[in-house]
């Protein structure tokens, strides 16, 4: 009959064996972690109001990303956080600079073997136009994941903290890598080409109307159920690490009774390319027509998208394409054909190329 005193050395040597266990399981389960950078670049997730029902007339880009990640310690369960300030901004205010220091940064991130994945926060107004450009531009298979929010950080149901979770969460999971730039904000998982902002305030103003977002992201767990088909990332033919500056191209926006002031502004301003925002499947009013193709026979290549939204401006349909000598823009809205026709300039001023191109990307 074993002691009374050696009963409870025996209990206690199995205490301290699980516990040593548990430990060694955290251990192991930590060590499985992915490693997950944050590059915070402003808008409303860094936002604050006066109050927490202040939704509207807050301050956007005010808080910073080590803030951020203190806000949802949830974050350390699901991945190794680290975080840099590469801007602080207000979307509004993005532009051509940002995104090449941006592109630079998140290359040379993802060429590090001991970084899985990145989430990048960003103010919601541009943050479509942000994730299709860095989908051309990113040179890596692993995971990029663009995330904002409408609600500032100080409202009521702040939703920048469960975006951000359920970022990190995507951006460190292997369902993730191979899919391309991808939008995550309220549950959902959205394709950087064909995501845009629906509503001006609402959490779930971001949709892929027609072809569809990919996936939700539910109870920690990104769930995808389709992928996108045009090329993206690692089969990227655009290379922008030793450029500087990005070539000037603008969006005429086209209504009833639109004249040829704002295509002949933008072309002597020196516009390299002209994004047209037609109405409908990209009609050409017949004001506007004769100044589209001055600017073409002065070098500017036009490409004629829609202010519609959603469909394919069909080659040759409202115009004479090849008589032009225009371009199309398939399904992408004006503010994303603009970015790839920047970026195919960088490579070609052949309007069949850039039409490939279109149909590629
Ligand atoms: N100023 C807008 C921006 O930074 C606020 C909108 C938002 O981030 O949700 O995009």
């Amino acid at each position: 009959m074993p002691s009374l005193t050696s009963t409870r050395a025996l209990l206690a040597a199995f205490g301290l064996a699980a516990a040593m266990a548990t430990a060694q399981a955290q251990t192991a389960a930590n060590m499985k972690l992915p490693n997950v950078t944050i590059l915070a670049t402003g808008g409303t997730i860094a936002g604050t109001g006066a109050t927490s029902t202040t939704t509207v007339g807050y301050t956007a880009a005010t808080v910073g990303v080590d803030t951020l990640i203190k806000a949802v310690p949830e974050l350390q369960k699901v991945a190794h956080v680290s975080g840099e300030q590469v801007f602080q901004i207000a979307s509004e205010n993005m532009g051509n600079e940002q995104w090449l220091a941006l592109a630079k940064r998140v290359n040379a991130l993802l060429a590090k073997p001991d970084v899985d994945g990145i989430v990048i926060t960003h103010g919601t107004d541009t943050l479509e136009e942000t994730a299709y450009f860095l989908d051309l531009v990113v040179k890596s298979r692993k995971p990029v994941v663009l995330v904002g929010s409408m609600r500032p950080s100080t409202a009521m149901s702040a939703d920048g903290p469960i975006n951000l979770y359920n970022a990190v969460i995507t951006a460190g999971s292997q369902d993730a890598v191979g899919k391309g730039v991808l939008v995550v904000m309220n549950d959902q998982i959205n394709a950087a080409r064909d995501v845009t902002k629906t509503n001006t305030t609402t959490t779930d103003t971001f949709k892929t109307p027609e072809l569809g977002m990919l996936g939700y992201v539910i109870a920690g767990q990104p769930h995808f159920y389709r992928a996108a088909l045009r090329k993206h990332t690692a089969d990227t033919e655009f290379d922008v690490s030793s450029l500087n500056a990005l070539p000037q191209v603008d969006i005429a926006y086209t209504y009833a009774n639109v004249g040829p002031v704002a295509v002949n502004a933008l072309v002597a301003a020196g516009a390299r390319g002209l994004v047209h925002a037609g109405v409908g499947d990209g009609s050409l009013p017949a004001k506007v027509r004769p100044a589209l193709s001055a600017a073409r026979e002065k070098g500017v290549i036009v490409v004629r998208s829609s202010r519609v939204g959603q469909g394919i401006v069909a080659r040759n349909g409202e115009a004479n394409d090849d008589q032009l000598d225009f371009v199309v823009s398939d399904t992408l809205n004006p503010q994303k054909a603009r970015i790839l026709l920047m970026l195919a300039l960088t490579k070609t001023g052949s309007t069949k190329e850039i039409q490939r191109m279109f149909y590629t990307y």
